[in-house]
């Protein structure tokens, strides 16, 4: 199987909430391998550069403002069809139609405030974690 690295974080939600170690415990449990793990306060700048797919939408202030009001969790994770396989583990956005044993759906109830971003596509992956992450950065199995 086609193996891949995807960009997920914990939103400033999530840090408050002190989900950090049930959302990453996920992951691994599934079986995804953490190749990348940093603590950050994110710029406004920064924010503006990850969610510019967005610009010009009714929720992108909001989502600006909430992204930067506190610390993020940022990591990199890898295995097969890592992508798909951290998408079903996160849930829909809207928290309440999240099916209960996603992370969303046992978390949060809110459309925003919804505890974990993961990337959409292989794509938005490799220019996300690019962002954040330097090559060094990211561990080399
Ligand atoms: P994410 O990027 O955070 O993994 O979430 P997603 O793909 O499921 O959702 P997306 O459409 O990319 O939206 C990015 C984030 O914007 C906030 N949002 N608010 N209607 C609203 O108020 C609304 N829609 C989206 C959420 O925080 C969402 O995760
Ligand atoms: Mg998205």
């Amino acid at each position: 199987m086609e193996i891949e690295r995807t960009f997920v974080y914990i939103k400033p939600d999530g840090v408050k909430r002190r989900l950090i170690g049930e959302v990453i415990s996920r992951f691994e449990k599934k079986g995804l391998n953490l190749i990348g793990l940093k603590m950050i306060r994110m710029s406004r700048k920064t924010a503006e550069e990850l969610y510019k797919e967005h610009i010009g939408k009714d929720f992108y202030e909001p989502l600006v403002k909430f992204i930067t009001s506190g610390p993020v969790v940022l990591m990199v994770l890898e295995g097969p069809r890592a992508v798909e396989a951290v998408r079903q583990i996160v849930g829909d956005t809207d928290a309440v139609k999240a099916i209960p044993g996603s992370i969303r759906g046992d978390f949060a109830l809110s459309v925003r405030e919804n505890v974990v971003h993961a990337s959409d596509s292989l794509e938005s992956a490799e220019r996300e974690m690019r962002i954040f992450f330097e090559d060094d950065e990211i561990i080399q199995n």
